[in-house]
C-alpha cells in the first residue's frame, strides 16, 4: 500500500477529518471532537507554516558517505527521529471504525514494525490509557503519557504503566486547558515544580513533559527533574493564540538543550520539516493527525508506507545538504526567509 493509496482510503473511514492532501489544520479547524484546534482554530495552521517558512541550506560539496537516519533516545534505537503522538478518545474523535484497543494495538505495533514507537494517549475514561498501555506492552515499547489528573490518580496511572513495562513515562502538562480537566475532583490541572518532581520520583523512570512553550517552562521542568521535554501546543487545542511550537524551539533549545532532551510536535508533516525541528534545536519529533489518519486508511500498512516516505524525504534532505549523520543536522543548515 503506498501512502497516497492509504489517505485515499481513509476519506471514507474516518469521521470528523477530511484527510486532506495536506494536514495543515485549515479545513478541521475548531472541530472538536475531532481533529480541529481551539477556538479562532488558528494556532494548528499556524503550527504547519511556520516549517513552511523555513529552508534548507542546498550544499552538494561533501563527501559522499551515505546517510544514517537513525537515532538512539529512550534507551533503545530507532530507524529515524519520529515518534507517533499520543492521541486519546479516538472514536469519540475520529469515528466508530476503532475502538481504542484496536487503535493503540495498530499505532504502536505499526510503529514498531516501521522502526519508530508510538507514545499512547489518556483521557476520562480510564480504559484510554489502559489501551495505550496495553498497546505498548504487546508492541515492546512506547511511551504513555498520563494526563495531569489529582496526585492519587497520577501515582495508579504510573503503576499501572510500569506493571505493563513501561520504560518511559511522559505527562501532557498543557492538559491543563482541557474542560473536562477542569472541571474534576479533586482539583487536576496545572502542577508546581514540587508536585511534577513527587510524580518523577514516584516514576523513577525518564520522564518527559510534553506541552512546553515557553523558557521559563523549559526550566522549570528541568528543575522537577524531567528527562526532557516536549515542545508542543497541543496542536492547538488547549489555548488559542499560541506561537508555532516551531517559532518557540529554537530559545527553549539554546536554554536547556544541553541539559535535557528536547522533542518537538505540532504541523510536522515531512522528512523536511523533521530536518528543520532538527537544526532547530530538537534531538526527535512527535506526529500526530497524519498518523491517525494513516491508521485509519491502511492500519500498519498506512504507517509503514507513511514512516518510509518520512525516511525517503529524511534521507534526501540530508544528502542534498552535506548530513551524514542526525548530529549533522545543525542550525546553519537552514535559513528564514
Ligand atoms: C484528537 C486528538 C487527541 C489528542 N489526544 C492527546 C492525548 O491524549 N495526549 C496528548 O499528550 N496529546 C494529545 N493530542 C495532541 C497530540 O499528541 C499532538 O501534540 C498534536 O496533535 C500536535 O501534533 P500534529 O500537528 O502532528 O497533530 C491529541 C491531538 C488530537 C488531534
Amino acid at each position: 500500500m503506498t501512502y497516497e493509496e492509504a489517505l485515499q482510503n481513509a476519506r471514507t473511514e474516518i469521521a470528523n477529518c477530511h484527510a486532506c492532501p495536506v494536514c495543515n489544520g485549515v479545513a478541521c479547524k475548531n472541530k472538536i471532537p475531532g481533529p480541529g484546534s481551539k477556538g479562532t482554530g488558528t494556532v494548528a495552521p499556524r503550527n504547519y507554516n511556520a516549517w513552511q517558512n523555513i529552508y534548507l541550506n542546498m550544499d552538494t560539496i561533501a563527501p559522499n558517505l551515505g546517510v544514517d537516519t537513525s537515532i538512539e533516545i529512550f534507551g533503545e534505537k530507532f530507524d529515524l527521529p519520529v515518534f507517533a503522538a499520543p492521541i486519546g478518545a479516538v472514536t469519540n474523535h475520529y469515528g466508530e471504525k476503532y475502538d481504542e484497543y484496536t487503535y493503540t494495538r495498530i499505532m504502536a505495533t505499526g510503529c514498531r514494525k516501521a522502526g519508530i514507537a508510538a507514545f499512547t494517549g489518556d483521557g476520562l475514561n480510564e480504559m484510554f490509557f489502559e489501551a495505550g498501555c496495553a498497546a505498548m506492552e504487546g508492541a515492546g515499547f512506547g511511551v504513555p503519557t498520563v494526563k495531569p489528573w489529582h496526585k492519587e490518580l497520577v501515582f495508579k496511572k504510573i503503576d499501572h504503566a510500569k506493571a505493563k513495562g513501561a520504560k518511559v513515562l511522559a505527562m501532557d502538562i498543557d492538559a491543563s486547558g482541557l474542560p473536562f480537566l477542569k472541571a474534576m475532583t479533586p482539583p487536576s490541572g496545572s502542577k508546581s515544580v514540587e508536585e511534577l518532581r513527587e510524580f518523577i520520583e514516584y516514576a523513577g523512570i525518564p520522564f518527559y513533559l510534553k506541552g512546553i512553550m515557553t523558557v521559563s517552562g523549559a526550566r522549570k521542568a528541568l528543575e522537577a527533574g524531567a528527562a526532557g521535554i516536549i515542545v508542543s501546543n497541543h496542536g492547538g487545542r488547549v489555548l488559542d493564540h499560541t506561537p508555532a511550537s516551531a517559532s518557540v524551539l529554537p530559545a527553549i533549545a539554546e536554554a536547556v538543550g544541553d541539559k535535557m532532551e528536547i522533542l518537538v510536535d505540532g504541523g510536522i508533516r515531512t522528512g523536511h520539516d523533521i530536518f528543520k525541528a532538527l537544526a532547530l534545536g530538537a534531538k526527535a519529533v512527535l506526529i500526530g493527525r497524519p498518523y491517525v489518519v494513516m491508521a485509519y486508511g491502511g492500519a500498519e500498512e498506512g504507517i509503514a508506507a507513511y514512516t518510509a516516505k518520512l525516511k525517503a524525504e529524511l534521507t534526501d534532505c540530508m544528502q542534498m545538504t552535506g548530513c551524514a549523520t542526525l548530529a549533522d543536522i545543525t542550525a546553519d543548515k537552514v535559513c528564514h526567509v
